[in-house]
């Protein structure tokens, strides 16, 4: 079998999930990665076992046997980096989310129509099991009309003023640090459950720390408590810690939901309740293979991830049995499997989200900001 040759641009903690779950494809191999430098390329194809390692993504993209690319890089590097990769002629994969600005978003959905190369936006939550789950439980009618959704994505890993990474500064990041970090998974995927769009939101945004204290020297993703004091410089900070959004979706539900990266205890705590005329479901991604199902007239449930029990579309995403877990990993192995499909076969359907979600997402996004800004309610 001749493998599907991918290359993988960035090389921090997306860079580590993306290579170690495409590696459980059989018919990908991941040929080479790109960081920001040659050294720390180098350091992290070691570490995964691949030679081919460059602090210059542009030479992989001129390598006509690479067919795929990973977009891993801190956000702003997003739309030059996936710009080139299409016009390359490169299927793309980029994390969320999408861009820093709506436009840059919506030229990448224009140069990918006019190519039949695979584009996808890695919303990985969709792909938990039981998430599918609740996705055929609306679909069937089995919570009735959706009236309802609530929810948050806390964490609590830029809690302390010394607390840093790229996303605190609106350089690297983009304008929205908690919600395009995280709160953009909660839209994508409260939409993608519903099957509702949001049709108007009032958002609130707050930083708590006005300076953060930015370490001399780089910091990856969730590295910063093993800093000492006396390495760090005083930093006005931009973007938001916490925010919380009102909700219209559809004809008539309402919803709310927060955001936080300073919930102390909250490690990756994304919870969604949708409740309908007939039922509730709530999720918690801290304990991914349970759903609740929530009754009016006779005992609540617990769904307990089994394929055997789910309707047949939703246990397609779960690849072992009941009581085997399938947790974050795994959503982005089920992103990858139907991604590398359809860069197999232009003919193969489209079940992973695309740019097209990705823009949506942005302009979610720019919403939640111009609400934030004059505090009160726009139309989406
Ligand atoms: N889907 C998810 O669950 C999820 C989770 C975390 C992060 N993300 C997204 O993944 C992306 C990366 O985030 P992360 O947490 O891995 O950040 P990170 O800081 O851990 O890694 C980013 C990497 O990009 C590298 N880089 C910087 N400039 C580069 C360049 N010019 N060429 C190549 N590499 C370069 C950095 O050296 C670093 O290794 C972000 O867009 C983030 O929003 C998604």
């Amino acid at each position: 079998m001749k493998k599907l040759r991918t290359a993988i641009i960035g090389t921090g903690f997306m860079g580590r999930v993306h290579a170690e779950n495409l590696r459980r494809l059989p018919e990908v191999e991941v040929a080479a990665v790109a960081g920001s430098s040659d050294e720390r390329a180098r350091q992290f194809g070691n570490s995964i076992g691949v030679n081919r390692a460059t602090g210059n993504y542009q030479e992989l993209l001129e390598d006509s046997t690479i067919d795929a690319v990973h977009v891993l890089t801190p956000n702003a590097l997003h739309y030059p980096i996936c710009r080139a990769a299409l016009e390359a002629g490169k299927h793309v994969l980029c994390e969320k989310p999408f861009t820093i600005l709506v436009q840059e978003a919506r030229e990448l959905v224009e140069l990918a129509a006019q190519t039949s190369h695979a584009n996808c936006i890695q919303h990985n939550l969709r792909y938990y099991p039981v998430v599918q789950q609740m996705r055929c439980m609306i679909e069937a009618g089995d919570l009735g009309e959706i009236l309802i959704v609530q929810g948050t994505y806390s964490q609590d890993w830029l809690l302390y003023e010394t607390d840093w990474n790229w996303r605190v500064d609106s350089t690297d990041n983009g304008a929205l640090r908690a919600m395009g970090d995280i709160g953009s998974h909660w839209m994508d995927l409260i939409q993608h459950l519903t099957g509702l769009g949001v049709t108007a939101l009032c958002a609130d945004l707050a930083t708590f720390h006005k300076t953060r204290r930015k370490p001399k020297g780089p910091v990856e993703t969730f590295a910063g408590k093993t800093l000492k004091p006396g390495d760090y410089d005083s930093v006005p900070i931009d973007t938001e810690d916490f925010g919380s959004v009102l909700l219209r979706l559809g004809d008539r539900a309402r919803g709310a939901f927060t955001v936080s990266q300073m919930s102390a205890g909250r490690k990756n705590m994304f919870t969604v309740e949708i409740y309908g005329t007939k039922a509730g479901v709530a999720w918690n991604q801290e304990r991914p293979d349970e759903m609740w199902i929530g009754e009016r007239d006779r005992p609540n449930g617990i769904l307990v991830k089994d394929p055997a029990l789910m309707y047949p579309r939703a246990a397609a995403y779960a690849d072992l049995p009941g009581g085997h877990s399938e947790g974050y990993d795994d959503t982005h192995k089920q992103v990858f499997k139907r991604f590398y499909a359809r860069v197999a076969d232009a003919a193969a359907p489209v079940e992973y989200p695309t740019f097209e979600d990705g823009l949506l997402g942005m302009r979610l996004l720019e919403k939640v900001a111009e609400s934030s800004k004059k505090q009160g309610w726009v139309e989406v």
